[in-house]
């Protein structure tokens, strides 16, 4: 009988090792074990599942105390027991979802390569293989795929870029510092399905005649790195990179590199200095990366998620990933639920939803039980969205409409009991503490940005003052930093004082 038991960080965070340990003595030679990657139901991990003639049938959370009682209950015949969820597909929380790149994320073993092929695997690759640079610009154009690291760039663009720079050595390299708070699905991917990122690299490089690749993971990423070093040993080895990228003559190797532990080192530029062996200091653009870029040759960067969407429109045609999505936005983001959550984890849909339904619908609300306050989308340097804008499509423009990011798809989630004003300060305090220092807004602002929000909230009569003050200074972040770090942290900073000025002892509410 095969037993899956997830090896994802998150599983592995609370007792997946012992659950695979309890059930792996217990049941000895009668199971199959598996560690697969997670489902994405963080609420429910470690989540243990057995294949049966019904389908995988889930149980979670599962503790290594429970495996007596449930390998007594028939586990293996997919029993009943107070912990079985019943057919994993069929769990509303998976089963709404539109999971196109993450479709076989906890569905296979994430190193192993028959599975990856089983699957869909490489079927992206090899369609690629067959195009050439042109046709392969033109799919990746009209799927409307996007830059998924945050910014939203169109990648077919990006790609047309770098394939027209003449040049005797161009890069692919894959943003995977995934700093951004409460998210997760970077990780994921190089984690659960790592050939996928893999495929979709190499057909970048394949696109724009690249024959070298890095990807450049956060150290705190212990587990992805290791998943993906192995990952990459064995498509070599198998022929899907390497020397003649299978068969084809085309060159691609691929590597990894582990970040230095700096926020600032996930904006590309500061990240190609980093990859150089430099300090992560931000370059000024122009030149664009796509024309110097690493090592000042013409470099492809992108992250990982925007990477891995690429297999699957190769290999089902553009024309099926634009369907999904509204306006602009085309195809689908892994949302990543986080915070105060009750079931917290990844959904992945067309663009289009609302916040409620993300939060209500399959986040169940918050953990504490409280009334949500505010939810920050796109990470530490998006806004704090209030509940006036929770039915508003998730869409990138729609969210640009009124002054919100979706980001990287972060959606960190506040009950009442938050303060927005301490919120707002830690941004600037973020700010300071992050900045690379080569811009002045940036870096001495920011610290006077926390002085400035301690003189508002201590109260007194020259608040009026201090909010101007605060207004100024976020205006000049946002229009003289060089990068998206100062410029825009006054997004979390100004929506705060926008909608929660109570928070900062402010009676009167502030417009702008
Ligand atoms: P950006 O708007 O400057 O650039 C977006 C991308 O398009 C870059 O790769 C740039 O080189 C490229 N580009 C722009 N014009 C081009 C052209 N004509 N031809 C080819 N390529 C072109 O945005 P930036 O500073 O790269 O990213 C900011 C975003 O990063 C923010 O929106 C934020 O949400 C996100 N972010 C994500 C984090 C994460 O953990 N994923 C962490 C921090 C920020
Ligand atoms: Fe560096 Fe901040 Fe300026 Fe960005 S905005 S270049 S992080 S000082």
């Amino acid at each position: 009988v095969r037993v899956y038991v997830p090896r994802d960080s998150a599983a592995l965070a609370v007792g997946a090792d012992d659950v695979a340990q309890a059930l792996q003595s217990a049941a000895g030679d009668s199971i199959e074990l598996v560690r697969n990657g997670s489902r994405g139901l963080f609420w429910l991990e470690p989540l243990v599942e057995v294949q049966t003639p019904q389908g995988r049938i889930a149980y979670g959370p599962v503790a290594p105390e429970d495996v007596p009682s449930l390998l007594a209950a028939g586990l293996l015949h997919g029993g009943d027991h107070p912990l079985r969820q019943g057919v994993t597909e069929q769990i509303p929380y998976l089963a709404l979802q539109e999971r196109l790149t993450f479709r076989r994320m906890g569905v296979t073993d994430p190193l192993s390569l028959a599975d990856y092929e089983a699957h869909e695997g490489w079927a992206g690759l090899r369609r690629a293989l067959t195009l050439d640079s042109a046709a392969l610009i033109q799919e990746v154009t009209h799927s409307g795929l996007r830059g998924r690291g945050g910014a939203a760039f169109p990648a077919g663009i990006k790609w047309k870029t770098v394939a027209g720079a003449q040049a005797a050595q161009k890069y692919v390299v894959c943003n995977a510092d995934e700093g951004d708070s409460g998210t997760y699905s970077d990780r994921m991917t190089m984690e659960g399905d790592p050939y996928m990122l893999i495929e979709g690299m190499t057909i970048a490089a394949v696109t724009v005649g690249a024959t070298q690749g890095y990807v450049y993971v956060r150290s705190e990423y212990p587990h992805a790195i290791a998943t993906l070093t192995e990952a990459i040993r064995r498509a070599t080895e198998a022929g899907f990179l390497g020397d003649s990228v299978l068969g084809s003559g085309k060159r691609f190797q691929l590597e990894v590199r582990k970040a230095a532990g700096a926020y600032v080192c996930g904006e590309e530029t500061a990240m190609l200095e980093s990859l150089e062996g430099k300090r992560g200091i931000v370059r000024a653009k122009p030149p664009l990366p796509a024309l110097q870029g690493l090592f000042g040759q013409p470099t492809v960067i992108n992250n990982v998620i925007t990477f891995a969407s690429t297999p699957i429109i190769l290999a089902r045609g553009a024309q099926f990933y634009r369907d999904y999505g509204v306006g602009r936005s085309h195809g689908t983001l892994p949302f990543q639920l986080a915070g105060n959550i009750r079931h917290g984890g990844l959904v992945e849909k067309a663009f289009g939803l609302t916040l409620r339904e993300l939060v209500y619908g399959f986040g169940g609300g918050t953990a504490s039980g409280r009334p949500i306050k505010a939810i920050q989308v796109g990470g530490p340097l998006g806004a704090y969205v209030p509940e006036e804008k929770w039915d508003v499509p998730l869409d990138y423009e729609a969210y640009a409409a009124f002054g919100g990011v979706v980001g990287h798809g972060g959606i960190v989630v506040h009950d009442d009991s938050a303060n927005l004003a301490r919120l707002a300060r830690y941004a600037m305090q973020f700010c300071a503490l992050e900045s690379c220092g080569k811009c002045t807004p940036c870096r001495i602002g920011s610290t006077r940005g926390v002085e400035v929000i301690d003189r508002l909230t201590a109260g007194g009569p020259d608040q009026p003052q201090q909010v101007k003050l605060l207004r100024d200074l976020c205006d000049t972040l946002l229009h003289g930093s060089l990068c998206a770090m100062g410029g825009m942290t006054p997004y979390p900073v100004l929506s705060a004082l926008n909608h929660y000025p109570q928070d900062f002892g402010l009676a009167v509410p502030e417009t702008q």
